[in-house]
This record gives structure tokens, sequence and C-alpha cells, in this order.
């Protein structure tokens, strides 16, 4: 793999700044949010005066911590525009989450924070390994989702040539690749399995790919997963983090020398940890629930937004913004068994160990009587498709899974193109319990 450190006068000043410098910016936007969102959201007005903060009670970033915290349900009771800041005809975009129960979060950006935004999508894009020039292959779904339009004008301010192709209809997606030679992919990792498994289906050797770089995100995936994808390409595979509420993709990211979790663009959000059961913030290099305050954004700015994602702050390395480690899972994927705490990206770690199977897999939760039961439905590789080779890899898988992560599963093994596959996001759980 090429050596994609950055050139030297590459990087904007802000991202090599002294933490002092990173802080005295922080405070001073982070106040002009505060401001903001008290005088011109009215929910932000009545949910600081309900808890009698003012923005003038911000006097060090810490103070942060006095302020009221802002959940999906907020977004959701305001449905579509009520948490905005600016009136409707300021926005220039809307998007929406797609929201499997009850209405969809909606989001709104000024042309200035779309602007932020592409800049961010650039920075983060530059980060991975990417450059003015660049072909860029888009796959992540163009719409409503922040995915795709997020990536496409990041890589766009960038000075890249982009093919936006959006997700789905996998085997055109390989022969645009195979035709177009894109230097770099943005897709979820997911997804980057299924166009794998195309490019073999084609007997094509992936490894001899125009592809460098892999921009991977919207869902969680392990170091295990990215050692699979960059060997099977001989490709970096760079993690990228974002989410709409905050913003879209290229809140964090990975930078490609270093591959050591996702530096957060502090100088437009400001992240806590706190404890997700009772709130309180916790130190840095504990593990908790990601909350992050918007500092530039006008649209909708959000403070104290918690994210339900599972990580921990760590210094800067590559960068001198703090790092967040590779996301272990969301607290809503939580499964508990026997009162074991189990995510599903610890069964894709087990997984990747066993060769005979492949990366594809979903959970299902089932019921016997107050119990609740989990199976895995996983592929075995072509290599492993033979019946004692199966049995030999439930075992394994069951074995790993007992050890390691500490519950009992039922392992099912399926054949290639047995598990369910999603072009965008993985749906991991299937949830067969009975409903109460
Ligand atoms: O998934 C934005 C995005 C698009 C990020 C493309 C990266 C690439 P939402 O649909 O609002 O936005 O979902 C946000 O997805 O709270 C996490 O739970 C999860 N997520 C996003 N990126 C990562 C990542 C987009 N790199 C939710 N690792 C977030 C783990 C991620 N989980």
């Amino acid at each position: 793999m090429e050596n994609l450190s950055p050139r030297a006068g590459e990087l904007e000043a802000i991202e090599i700044a002294s933490r002092e410098e990173i802080s005295v910016l922080q405070l001073e936007r982070m106040k002009w949010t505060l401001t903001h969102a008290y005088e011109n959201s009215p929910f932000y007005h009545k949910s600081f005066d309900e808890l009698g903060v003012h923005p003038s009670d911000l006097k060090t970033l810490s103070d942060i911590a006095k302020f009221p915290f802002t959940t999906k349900k907020d977004l959701r009771d305001t449905y579509p525009f009520g948490m905005f800041a600016v009136p409707r005809e300021r926005l220039a975009r809307i998007h929406a989450s797609s929201g499997t129960t009850g209405k969809p979060t909606v989001v709104g950006y000024t042309a200035r924070d779309v602007e932020t935004w592409a800049s961010l999508v650039a920075r983060s894009i530059r980060a991975s390994g990417g450059r003015a020039g660049d072909l860029v292959h888009i796959a992540y779904g163009y719409g409503l989702f922040t995915g795709g339009l997020g990536a496409h004008y990041g890589a766009e301010k960038l000075g890249c040539t982009v093919v936006p192709v959006s997700g789905g209809m996998t085997e055109r997606q390989v022969a645009l690749i195979q035709d177009f030679k894109p230097r770099i992919i943005m897709v979820t990792p997911s997804y980057m399995l299924s166009i794998l498994d195309e490019f073999r289906r084609q007997g094509l050797n992936p490894r001899e790919s125009s592809l460098a770089v892999g921009i991977f995100g919207a869902e969680p995936w392990t170091n295990a997963m990215r050692e699979e994808i960059e060997h099977a390409f001989d490709m970096h595979a760079v993690d990228i983090y974002g989410l709409s509420e905050v913003m879209g993709p290229g809140v964090a990211s990975e930078c490609v020398e270093s591959k050591d979790g996702l530096h957060i663009w502090e100088d437009h959000f400001y992240p806590e940890i706190i404890d997700p059961v009772t709130g309180a913030a916790l130190p840095d290099g504990e593990i908790g629930e990601l909350v992050l305050t918007t500092l530039t954004k006008e649209g909708l700015p959000i403070i104290r937004y918690r994210t339900r994602d599972l990580t921990r702050l760590l210094p800067g390395t590559a960068r001198t913004m703090r790092r967040m480690e590779k996301i272990t899972g969301r607290s809503d994927d939580m499964m508990i068994l026997r009162g074991v705490n189990v995510f599903p990206t610890q069964i894709e770690e087990q997984i990747l160990k066993c060769r005979g199977l492949a990366p594809h897999f979903q959970i299902e939760l089932t019921r016997s009587g107050r119990m609740d039961d989990m199976t895995v439905h996983v592929e075995c590789t072509l290599e492993a498709v033979d019946e004692t080779a199966r049995n030999v890899s439930a075992r394994e898988l069951t074995h790993h899974i007992k050890n390691i992560v500490g519950v009992t599963t039922k392992v099912m093994v399926h054949s290639p193109g047995g598990v369910a596959r999603s072009e965008g996001k993985a749906k991991r759980i299937v949830d067969n319990r009975p409903k109460e």
C-alpha cells in the first residue's frame, strides 16, 4: 500500500494548532452557539429557562455541563422544523433520518452550514489520503440520508472528480470501478463487502483494482474488518464518523498515517463523554456515551446531543485535536444475554477469526421462557461450503464467542449469499422476541 502521509504545507493551520489555541477558539464559538440557540430557537430558550441556565453562565468550556442535553426525542417532538434557529427560508438544505420507528428526524442547513460541512468532509478525505484530482466513487446513498450528498460536496470541495453512484446495483458498481478507475471509494463497510463478493463473482482480482483508499463509516466496524478489506483490495481502509443531527459524515475522521481512532474536528464540535445511565461527565480515557455540541452551526445548533454511541476520548496523535476510539456500538444495539453485555462488533471480531466464515452476519434474538437467546446467522466462504467444513466453522465460532465474549449462542452457517445484505447500513440485529 502507498505511503500517504500528508505533505508539508498540506494541513490547515488549525489542524496543527496548539491545544491552547483550539480551546480559545472553542470557548468563543461555544458562547456564540449558546447565545444563538437561546435567542433564536424557541426550543432552546425554553429548555435553558426550565433548567435556570443562561448563555452568560458559560465562563469555561467545562461549564457546558450545566446546560441541558438534547435527545433524538426532542427532534421528534418538534417535528418537522421546530428546532431550527433560523427562519425556514434561510435554509439551503434539509436532510432527515429514515426513522425506523415514528417520525423521521429532520435537520436543516444554511448555505454557510453546507459550506462548513463540505470543508470538513474535504478535510476528512485529505486525512484519509485523498488529494485534489483524485477520482472518487461515492456509493453512500444519495437523498435524505446525509452520506451521499455529504461525501459529494466534500469531495468536490477538495477538487476531486466525483462519481455519484449512490448505493445499490452492485454489478454496475464493479463495472464503474473497473472502467473509471477511481482511487477513492466512499461507502459503508458492509456494502464494501458486497462489492468485494461481486468482484470475485465476476472472476476479477480486487487487489488489482485502482482503489487505493476506502473511506468507510455510517455503521460500526472493527479493526478486524479493516484488515480483511485492506488485504482483499490492497488498499487503505479509513474510518469516518458523523450523524445527521450534528451535521452528517465528517464530524470525525481517522488519519491514514496512524489509523488509531478518529480525530474529532474540534474547531466545529465539542465532545464530551458521559455515563449513559447517570448523565455524569466522565474524564478523557473512560468509555461512555459520546455527547456533541456544535460550535458553528447556524440552521440547527445542537447543544449536548446524546449520540448513544459508545467510545472514549484520547489525546491527539497525527493531529492536535482529540481522537475518539473506534466505536464499539450504540447503546441501543447492546444486547444483554444472561447478564452479559454484547455488541454486534464483538461478534464480528470473532467471525473474522474463523477461516471458513465470510463476514456477512446477522444476530437473531428470540425468547424461550424468560431467557433471551441469540442465534448468529453467518455465511461460509466458497472454500468451506461442504457440511463437514460448516460444522467445524459453527463449532469454532460458538467456542470463540463463549470464551471471549462470554455468552452461549447458536450459530447457523448459511451458504454464500444466504444472509440478508444491505446496500447501505447493515441491519445486524433481528429481534424476534415476542412484543410485551
Ligand atoms: O450515518 C452519517 C454518515 C454517513 C457517517 C456516511 C459516515 C459516513 P446517520 O444516518 O444520522 O448519519 O447515523 C448516525 O451512525 O450515531 C452512529 O451510530 C453510526 N455511525 C456513523 N458513522 C460511524 C462510524 C450517518 N464511523 C449514526 N462508526 C451514528 C460507527 C457510525 N458508527
